[in-house]
């Protein structure tokens, strides 16, 4: 019997076939771990350490490894995270175009610092490296969405509609 701790999660049917058609576009298991990652976000809500577990399992990796990976990049929704993950683009051209000015706004208003999240369980904020959208920069990413070409203005608009 194995004393590797046994893992509480599982995939949907639907995540295992899409798991299974990712695996057959790639080399070898460990290279799909990016979007099996992403898919164990989407069906769990954030990546905590039982779906790290299940993720190890299902492609064979050390559960160290999946971590490592996991940490490395900040877009993953983290267990803790609220539920708006704001990630602010922090690279040069966001930088050139104001993104410390919608940091600082958002610190200001949601009272917190990068890294921290709200008390009521809202809002998570993070300061990112470049999103891949420099020329609608500055880019704020909130969960899967891109706000772009955000000034202060429709930066606080955001927020009141995110609070609802
Ligand atoms: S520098 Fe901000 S999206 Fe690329």
């Amino acid at each position: 019997m194995s004393d590797a701790p046994a893992v509480k999660k599982k995939f949907s049917e639907k995540g295992l076939e899409f798991i299974d058609w990712l695996l057959g576009r790639y080399p070898n298991k460990q290279a799909a771990l990016l979007p099996v990652l992403r898919l164990a976000e989407e069906e769990f809500g954030n990546i905590d350490n039982d779906s790290v577990m299940l993720v190890a399992e299902t492609l064979e990796l050390s559960p160290g490894y999946v971590w490592g990976v996991l940490t490395f990049y900040t877009h993953y929704r983290r267990e803790g995270d609220g539920k708006y993950l704001l990630q602010v683009c922090s690279t040069l051209p966001c930088a050139l175009r104001g993104c410390r000015d919608i940091q600082h706004r958002l610190e200001e208003k949601l009272g917190i610092e990068a890294g921290e999240t709200t008390e009521d369980g809202l809002f998570t904020l993070k300061k990112v490296e470049c999103l891949g959208s420099c020329d609608t920069a500055p880019v704020v990413q909130v969960n899967e969405k891109y706000h772009e070409n955000l000034d202060i203005e429709e930066l606080d608009k955001l927020l009141e509609t995110l609070r609802g």
